[in-house]
């Protein structure tokens, strides 16, 4: 079997597609019939939550899983559109933990063993470069990086880039980013086209062909708690998701 693609999502800022991004493309790989893991790497467990699972505090997540290392797939929950290894405001408790000992492999370590059972594990990733975004950057060999094409700043996006450059050299020298994808494109004005191209310019090798529209669709599928392939899979959202994952199986 091919080496496991660990990809981590990741954006400090919040609000830009990356849980939609994690869970939507985790869907749309296992239905592609690629063996592929959710993790929820953020305290507010939206991609939980967004496949239907409310975590009670006394369920295990990946806080019991940084915490007791030793048996990874007593972790991880099936929902209907992928297995998933969730996540609630607990995953907080423990950050002073991590921090303290400069434990940033404790995520790498944890889910070494899963990796011969996943042809992919995408992690999403809370909306700030703290000590569990490190532990993901440790952990992945890959980044995805959503952006926001409604809401952009050039300046910004080079200066998140240069942040990911600093950390690779620091955390992580192998992680490679597999793109960067734009979220939330709107279609009714020339703004998105705009900027999409302004991208494309700035970094033709980076930037997914694909981009995702802004749709509906994507907020009704949360509030159902089903990936957008099986809330609407004849809708727009779902054909971007489809196309994202087929861009990145075909590399
Ligand atoms: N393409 C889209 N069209 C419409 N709404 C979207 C789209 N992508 C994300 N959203 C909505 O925007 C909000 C933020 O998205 P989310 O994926 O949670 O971002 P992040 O994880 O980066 O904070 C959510 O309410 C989500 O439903
Ligand atoms: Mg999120």
């Amino acid at each position: 079997m091919k080496k496991t693609k660990i990809i981590s999502i990741t954006n400090q800022k919040g609000g830009v597609g990356k849980t939609t991004t994690a869970v939507n493309l985790a869907a749309g790989l296992n239905r592609k019939g690629m063996k592929t893991l959710l993790i929820d790497l953020d305290s507010q467990g939206n991609a939980s939550a967004s496949l239907g699972l409310i975590i009670e505090h006394d369920i295990r997540t990946i806080k019991d899983l940084l915490l007791n290392p030793e048996n990874p797939r007593d972790f991880i929950a099936k929902a209907s559109a992928a297995e998933i290894i969730p996540s609630n405001n607990s995953l907080k408790d423990i950050e002073d933990f991590l921090i303290k000992d400069r434990n940033f492999d404790t995520l790498k370590h944890s889910i070494a063993p899963l990796a011969k059972d996943y042809e992919y594990i995408i992690i999403d990733c809370p909306p700030s470069i703290n000590v569990f975004t490190k532990n993901a950057l440790r952990a992945s060999n890959e980044i995805i990086i959503p952006i926001d094409v409604g809401y952009f700043s050039l300046l910004g996006i080079k200066q998140l880039l240069e942040e990911i450059e600093h950390f690779k050299k620091e955390l992580n020298p192998r992680l490679d980013i597999l793109g960067i994808l734009a979220c939330r494109y709107d279609r009714r004005t020339s703004l998105s086209a705009q900027i999409y191209e302004t991208l494309r310019q700035s970094f033709p090798d980076k930037l997914f062909k694909t981009y995702i529209r802004l749709n509906i669709d994507i907020v009704r599928a949360q509030i159902a708690q089903k990936s957008i392939f099986s809330y609407n899979n004849r809708g727009t959202a779902a054909q971007d998701y489809n196309s994202l994952t087929e861009e990145i199986i075909n590399g």
